[in-house]
């Protein structure tokens, strides 16, 4: 019914993205874009077919139905609301068959697909590929669902410096080591603590970094001298499959010049390392969107020292008493984790943090993160970085919007902490850190 270059577009997509359907047009000329609606869409599916007569045809779909064509390969790609893209892909450690990756505009999905046609042959390549330049000591930047990290062989003291020297970063900052298996513990940690078993049962693989008892293979580099060390299992499929290929642990910090905003997409990481590093493993924009939790389990209560999507209600269930350490606050300086000095994740724009951002809508020069919907004009740039006021969307869209912003040339950017509940700890966190350097 539908041959191998099928584009299904699902209606909320479109009514999400009315204002960038220019690219999606430009595709119809090199493929068959199909609008795919379910049953109670049926309406508006009509509607936007004649609206916009690119779409080919319309095809009625559950959205399983959808993701099933997807998966027995009569689409290539489905392009979901969010933005997702979803297309066949058998990879050895992912969860489903098919992958789907996210995108900050439909304009970046569709660049992916013109990049990757083909990604069910391509990936699996690429993967191996890069996989092979980790193993020989090279570094490869590559997603996970945090941020992109910047890879290299955790066991090779000389791949490892090269990490530093790529993104400047000063030795005293230690790297979290990345692994795919739990078989790979061995020769990384010591006396493995039963609670740290408990902990990679419920939340690995997923974004939280566990700061273990080094084995002494681990070279002092990668822990910057200490007898600990960080560990974590990322979720992200393709991360999951690059470290397997390589057959290496993999430290990766953050794919950014040394302080600067970590980065979550591709492109990000191009701008800032392309020039200095051997590989970029293109997966879309990250889904966390913010660094893992880091959970020290070396202090005598288990101590949050970098808070993330895993907080302390997921984490106190299963631990009793948990510790969140002060520096996560705006103003200590007696640091525990070296990394986590005040001033980070920084952008060049100075970042304010203010009540009200509304008292800034007649100055055209300030850009504004918007967390909730505003119905006062701006006359500056105003990125939403959640329209919903959902922050679990606001983390995953907090880096790219800052990074936006930053790249326009403004006086500075303003924007307000959130409830301080949930991720929003973790957001407040970094906000605080983009804004404590102005
Ligand atoms: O989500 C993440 O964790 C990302 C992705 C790539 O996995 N990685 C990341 O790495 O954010 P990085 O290097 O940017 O931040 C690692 C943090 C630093 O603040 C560092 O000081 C802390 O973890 N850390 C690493 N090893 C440590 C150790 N042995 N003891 C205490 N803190 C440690
Ligand atoms: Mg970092």
């Amino acid at each position: 019914m539908h041959n191998q270059n099928t584009i299904f577009v699902t209606p909320k997509l479109l009514a999400q993205q009315s204002n960038a359907l220019a690219s999606l047009t430009k595709l119809a000329q090199q493929c068959n874009v199909a609008l795919a609606y379910p049953n109670d869409a049926r309406d508006e599916a009509r509607l936007l077919c004649k609206a916009h007569p690119f779409l080919s045809s319309c095809l009625q779909a559950t959205e399983q139905a959808l993701f099933e064509s997807v998966a027995d390969k009569t689409g290539t790609f489905l392009l979901d609301e969010g933005i997702k893209l979803s297309f066949y892909c058998p990879l050895e450690l992912a969860t489903s068959s098919v992958i789907t990756l996210f995108f900050h505009t439909l304009s970046d999905a569709i660049a992916y697909i013109q990049a990757f046609p083909r990604p069910g042959e391509q990936l699996p390549k690429l993967i191996d590929a890069y996989a092979a330049l980790l193993a020989q000591g090279k570094l490869v930047a590559f997603p996970t669902e945090t941020v992109y990290g910047l890879g290299a062989d955790a066991l090779n003291e000389e791949a490892v410096q090269s990490i530093f020297a790529a993104k400047q970063r000063p030795f005293f900052d230690p790297l979290i080591v990345h692994i795919a298996d739990l078989d790979q513990l061995e020769g990384l940690v010591v006396d493995l603590d039963p609670r740290a078993k408990l902990l990679m049962d419920r939340f690995w693989p997923g974004p939280l970094t566990l700061i273990l008892k080094k084995h002494p293979s681990v070279p002092a580099i990668v822990t910057a001298n200490s007898q600990t060390v960080a560990i974590r299992m990322p979720s992200n499929p393709l991360a999951l499959n690059l470290i397997k290929a390589s057959g290496k642990a993999i430290a990766a910090p953050s794919a950014n010049r040394f302080g600067y905003t970590s980065p979550t997409t591709a492109l990000h990481v191009k701008e800032q390392l392309g020039e200095r590093i051997d590989a970029i493993l293109d997966g879309g924009a990250c889904t966390v969107g913010i660094e893992s939790t880091v959970l020290s389990l070396c202090t005598e209560v288990p101590t949050i020292l970098r808070p993330g999507k895993i907080g302390l209600k997921e984490l106190e269930p299963l631990l009793g008493e948990v510790k969140v350490s002060k520096q996560v606050g705006p103003t200590d300086t007696n640091l525990e984790s070296p990394g986590l000095l005040e001033s980070h994740y920084a952008p060049t724009t100075p970042l304010y943090l203010v009540d009200d951002v509304a008292l800034y809508k007649d100055q055209s020069d300030v850009g504004v993160l918007l967390f909730e919907k505003q119905r006062v004009p701006f006359k500056g740039p105003v990125v939403y970085v959640s329209e919903k006021e959902d922050a679990e969307e606001a983390a995953s869209r907090l880096y790219w919007a800052i990074r936006h912003l930053d790249s326009m040339n403004l006086r500075c950017m303003v924007g307000s902490l959130l409830p301080e509940e949930g991720i929003g700890v973790a957001i407040n966190n970094r906000l605080r850190k983009a804004s404590a350097k102005h």
